[in-house]
């Protein structure tokens, strides 16, 4: 049996100050942390209203839309996730899941536990999803109703090219969603202009926030079809019909459920470093970082997973060498360098690493950081 903590030399948690560079969560500014730690008000307070008010105009900037319906989620990614499929699909209806990591994997059971039914087309992990396999699949299936797909793949560190798929969904009369965890505010994502219908993401990659909270935004045709299903959501909790009586904006907010207040200053904070930045100069600097990684990693004669043009720049998939015990060299990262990065995922287990580089974490000397450790542990 497990060994249990007695509890009578339990303390205070004083976590060790590491450097995160592995799949998210990403490291937290100081900035952002001290916004949280600001007091505690009521969530329907007129101050707290306020900055509610403000946080849709500042994830409106991120994503890139005009979209009305645009809020954090109260839950981790997988929340927003979730919210996503249980409120567009109502039993019965077709899916086409593209998959080609992990997260696509998740979009096919999410599709399953809605009552829908999901057509799923595969790629081969580390690649990025082949749009004619799409539009073969919308020619197999026109009852389709929607077109589920992994923007920035994390288990893989592919990139897909969001903006056509979501054209090739629009053409065959479907509604498209989008998962954009790893890529909003690391790499250019544009809801408006790509014409994505539902889309969600996640606070603590590229944003830099601490993790548990999803940002979301539905097009006006999302929010069309929620508004108009048969049946129930049959999530109380994610229904979009009630979560907007809190976060719609419009008229008298009513108490739906009590927001994580200090989580959603810190959200708060997060975008306004966006914003002070700008989204091109953050999107620049991901790039610029990886590019330094990329250099570096190479010169050691190590590979990456992803070809080029597929490659995410926030994060770098690297090929294991020979040799090398994985969970023994992230355990010396981690013990001598206090340095977190992600081992592989799945299929992916045991062969590759995944290095981040997003948000806070994608700095100059983060990367010369992470080379030099690498350096050590590397035989
Ligand atoms: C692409 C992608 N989708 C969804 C999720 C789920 O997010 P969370 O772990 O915050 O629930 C993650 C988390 O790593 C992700 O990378």
């Amino acid at each position: 049996m497990e060994a249990q903590t007695s509890l009578t030399h339990i303390t205070s948690f004083n976590p060790p100050r590491r450097t995160l560079m592995g799949p998210g969560p990403s490291d937290v500014p100081q900035r952002i942390l001290d916004a949280m730690a600001r007091p505690t008000i009521g969530h329907l307070d007129p101050a707290f209203v306020d900055m509610m008010e403000q946080l849709k105009t500042l994830l409106r900037y991120a994503f890139q839309t005009e979209n009305a319906l645009t809020f954090p989620v109260s839950g981790p990614g997988s929340v927003g996730m979730e919210t996503c499929f249980v409120n567009l699909i109502e039993p019965g209806d077709k899916v086409i899941v593209c998959r080609n990591g992990v997260f696509g994997g998740r979009m096919v059971e999410n599709v399953q536990r809605s009552g829908g039914i999901a057509v799923v087309v595969d790629d081969a992990w580390g690649t990025a999803v082949d749009p004619n396999k799409l539009e073969d699949a919308l020619k197999a299936n026109p009852d389709a109703k929607i077109v589920a797909f992994v923007h920035a793949e994390t288990s893989t560190g592919a990139q897909s090219d969001a903006a056509t798929l979501a054209k090739i969904a629009q053409r065959y009369g479907c509604l498209s969603i989008a998962d954009t965890v790893t890529s909003l505010g690391g790499t250019p994502l544009k809801v408006d202009e790509w014409g994505l219908d539902a889309v969600y993401s996640g606070s603590q990659k590229c944003l830099s926030c601490t993790p548990g909270l999803s940002p979301v935004t539905f097009s006006e045709r999302a929010v069309e079809r929620v508004k108009t299903r048969k049946t129930k959501v049959q999530s109380w909790f994610m229904d979009l019909n009630l979560v907007l009586g809190y976060w719609g904006g419009a008229g008298k907010r009513t108490y739906h459920h009590t927001a994580p207040i200090n989580p959603l200053y810190g959200l708060h904070e997060a975008l306004v470093i966006l914003k002070e930045e700008g989204l091109e100069n953050a999107w620049a600097r991901h790039r610029s970082n990886h590019d330094a990684l990329k250099a570096g990693v190479e010169a050691m004669g190590l590979q990456f997973l992803v070809k080029a043009e597929d490659r995410l720049p926030q994060l770098n998939t690297i090929t294991l060498p020979p040799g090398v015990d994985d969970a023994a060299a992230r355990a010396r990262l981690l013990n001598d360098h206090n340095l977190e990065i992600g081992a592989g995922l799945g299929d992916l287990a045991g062969k590759v690493w995944r290095i981040g580089l997003m948000g806070y974490s994608s700095r100059p000397e983060n990367v010369a950081f992470c080379l030099r450790a690498l350096k050590d542990v590397l035989p």
